[in-house]
């Protein structure tokens, strides 16, 4: 099947081929703005007193082991340090969402892409668009944690791998990122935690995933995930949990392709649905729920 193209392509002597623009820049740390480092300090506050009675303790672990604080902005350059002896991990500044195959090919090399801007002091609360504190606060605590330093690394590969097989495979891949990466939460000895990076960056979701009674709590399976539709305008109405990050990793080793045909036969489940066969830590009331189409 022929894929849409997301990269630019030249012609050149080994024939037509992708332009692996890798969209990395240098972060412009000198040129932040004193409204930059106040937004972030704010951010960080926050989320500093919400998330440990609320975020997983690897989450809380990495916040600690990079030391962020309310000194503004941190500097990629210093981070790295840390990250690079810890798992080898490196994160890059990078303009915003990139192309999914350079998106996946950073991943699969052990970089992460973070946006080197920082959302508006009137968009604490929401932004449509991942920017700096999202990227960085939510996502890189996590890649000091060797298992989930590898599923990501994993998760890239198979990504170049969905990529190939076509748009309907990189859908079912896309929603294992979103249910996991970016919206997953664990069960512990503590209770339900959070480690997802969407959740962790938001103050109304954090508090909102793990106390309200309207979204439903689902163990995770990895064709149910891969399976479920979801939405990018509201809080989740289904939240995922896994055991462990061994568990994640474990359950994602297996070649995908088979499970992509097989997914290929049937038809998705929608946001907002509990099946029979699901393990379910709390069916949702909904209440609140929006209408209307989820992706
Ligand atoms: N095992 C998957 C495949 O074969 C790759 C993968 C690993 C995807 C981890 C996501 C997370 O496609
Ligand atoms: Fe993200």
């Amino acid at each position: 099947m022929d894929t849409p193209r997301r990269v630019e392509h030249q012609e050149t002597d080994r024939g037509y081929v992708p332009v692996y623009a890798t969209g990395i820049v240098e972060q412009p740390w000198a040129s932040y703005s004193k409204t930059d480092h106040e937004v972030w300090n704010t951010l960080y506050q926050r989320q500093r007193e919400l998330l440990p009675a609320y975020a997983c303790k690897e989450f809380l672990e990495g916040v600690e082991r990079f030391g962020f604080g309310e000194g503004g902005i941190p500097r990629f350059d210093d981070l790295n340090k840390v990250l690079g002896e810890a798992t080898g991990w490196q994160i890059v500044a990078v303009e915003g969402l990139l192309p999914d195959e350079v998106f996946f090919d950073h991943l699969a090399n052990r970089r992460f892409p973070v946006s080197w801007w920082i959302r508006r002091p009137d968009q604490l609360d929401y932004l449509s668009e991942p920017d700096l504190f999202h990227d960085l606060f939510g996502h890189v605590p996590l890649l000091l944690n060797p298992v989930f330093a590898d599923y990501m690394e994993a998760y890239g590969k198979g990504g170049m791998k969905a990529h190939a097989i076509g748009p309907e495979a990189l859908m079912n891949l896309t929603r294992l990122y979103w249910y996991t990466v970016e919206f997953g939460l664990i069960n512990t000895p503590e209770g339900m935690r959070i480690y997802g990076a969407g959740i962790v960056s938001s103050k109304g979701e954090s508090v909102y995933s793990i106390d309200s009674a309207a979204p439903n709590r689902i163990g995770f399976g990895l064709e149910r995930v891969m399976n479920t539709k979801y939405r990018i305008d509201t809080y989740q109405q289904t939240y995922f949990v896994i055991d462990s990050f061994d568990q994640l990793f474990d359950a994602t080793r297996p070649d995908f392709t088979p499970i992509y045909a097989s997914l290929a036969e049937g038809s998705p489940v929608a946001a907002a649905d509990v099946l029979g066969t699901d393990k379910v830590f709390q069916r949702g009331t909904r209440e609140g729920f929006a209408s209307g189409a989820d992706n």
